[in-house]
C-alpha cells in the first residue's frame, strides 16, 4: 500500500510548493513528504532532507533516487541545522518542515525498541551509530525520584510515582532488559490497567524516548535554526504528535509574532523588537476523518504554520 504522509496536502499548501523553490525537509523518515515536495516543485526545485536517523537516510536514498541532484539527503540532527546548512552551502530557503517523532519504519522496526508490541531490547536511539544512553541505561540506573520526574515531564504520566517504585522494585531482583519486561512491570503496577483506553505502557515509553533523543530541545534550537534560514515569506510547517512539542511550538511561534518582550505592565514598548513571524494558521489544524480512517496513527496530529516576516 502506497505510504501516505501525514496532512501532506496541507503541508504542500502551506510551503508555498513551486518549481524552482528550496525546501527543507528536517525530518525525513521514509520521505513521504520529501517525495510529495520534489513532485510539486518539479522540474528543478531541491529539497534538503535531514534525518537524525542513518538508516532512515539510507532507505530514503533509495526512494529518492529517481529525483537525482535535485534531493540532498543529510544525516544529522535537526538541533544542528544551521550548521548542516553552513556545510552544505545553503544560506536561504522558501520553506521548512518539520514532522515530529518516530516513523512507521523505526516503531516496526523490532531491534530498535521503541514499541512493547515485540520483545526487544530496550534501545529507543533514533541514531544507533552513536554513543549515548539509551532507554535500558534510564530504566536500570536512574535514581527512583528521577526516574519518576521523567516520566511526569516527558509522558504526562499522572501515576509517575506507582511506576517508578515498581521498575526500581524490579531492578533490584534482576536489570530490566526487554520491552515487554518493562511493559508488564508498568501493567502490573497499575491496578485497573487493562481497563485503559490506551496500553497503560504508552506514556512511559513515550517520556524514555524524549528522553533518550533530548527530543525537546532538539526542537526548540530546530526552530530556531529554522527560522533564521527562512527567506522572507518562507514558511516553516511543524507537524507534532503530543502536546509537549505542540506547546513548544505554539508557543515559540506566538513570541516571535509579537515581537516586543516587554513585561506586560510597560504600557510602552521599550525593547524596540519587531515581530519576526506571522501567523498563518489560526490554532493547529487537524488531520480530516477520512485521512484518521485510512490512517490510525495521524489522529494526534497537529499542524503549525508560520511565515518569515523580516530581520533575523
Ligand atoms: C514522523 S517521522 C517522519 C516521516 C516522514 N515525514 C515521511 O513522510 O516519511 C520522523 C523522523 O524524524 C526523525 N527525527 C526525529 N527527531 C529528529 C531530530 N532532532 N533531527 C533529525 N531527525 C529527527 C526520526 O528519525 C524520524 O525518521
Amino acid at each position: 500500500m502506497e505510504h501516505r504522509p501525514v496532512l501532506w496536502q496541507e503541508c504542500l499548501e502551506a510551503l508555498n510548493v513551486r518549481s524552482g523553490g528550496i525546501y527543507i525537509d528536517c525530518t525525513l523518515g521514509g520521505g513521504g513528504h520529501g517525495i510529495k515536495i520534489l513532485e510539486g516543485s518539479s522540474p528543478d526545485g531541491r529539497l534538503i532532507g535531514i534525518d537524525r536517523d542513518p538508516e532512515a537516510i539510507e532507505a530514503a536514498r533509495q526512494r529518492l533516487a529517481p529525483f537525482g541532484s535535485r534531493a540532498i539527503l543529510i544525516n544529522g540532527n535537526l538541533r544542528h541545522l544551521e550548521a548542516l546548512m553552513e556545510k552544505a552551502v545553503i544560506d536561504g530557503v522558501d520553506g521548512v518542515l518539520l514532522d515530529l517523532g518516530i516513523s512507521t519504519l523505526q516503531l516496526k522496526a523490532p531491534e530498535r525498541g521503541f514499541g512493547f508490541q515485540v520483545d526487544a531490547p530496550l534501545d529507543m536511539r533514533m541514531n544507533r551509530r552513536e554513543p549515548g544512553i539509551t532507554a535500558q541505561d534510564i530504566v536500570n540506573r536512574e535514581e527512583g525520584e528521577s526516574l519518576g520526574k521523567i516520566l511526569l515531564t516527558y509522558g504526562e504520566e499522572k501515576r509517575w510515582r506507582a511506576i517508578a517504585k515498581a521498575i526500581v522494585r524490579a531492578r533490584e531482583k534482576k536489570p530490566i532488559q526487554t520491552t515487554r519486561e518493562l511493559a508488564m512491570i508498568i501493567e502490573k503496577s497499575l491496578p485497573g490497567a487493562r481497563r485503559y483506553k490506551i496500553h497503560p505502557a504508552t506514556r512511559a515509553f513515550q517520556a524514555l524516548r524524549i528522553a533518550v533523543n533530548d527530543e525537546l530541545n532538539a526542537l526548540r534550537e530546530g526552530l530556531k535554526a529554522a527560522v533564521k534560514l527562512l527567506r522572507i515569506g518562507g514558511r516553516l510547517c511543524v507537524i507534532s504528535f503530543h502536546s509537549l512539542e505542540d506547546r513548544i511550538v505554539k508557543q515559540y511561534f506566538q513570541q516571535m509574532a509579537r515581537g516586543c518582550t516587554c513585561p506586560p505592565r510597560l504600557a510602552v514598548c521599550a525593547c524596540g523588537q519587531s515581530p519576526l513571524l506571522k501567523i498563518v494558521s489560526r490554532g493547529a489544524i487537524r488531520p480530516a476523518p477520512e485521512e484518521v480512517r485510512a490512517n490510525p496513527a495521524s489522529r494526534s496530529a497537529r499542524l503549525r504554520i508560520t511565515e518569515k516576516l523580516g530581520g533575523g
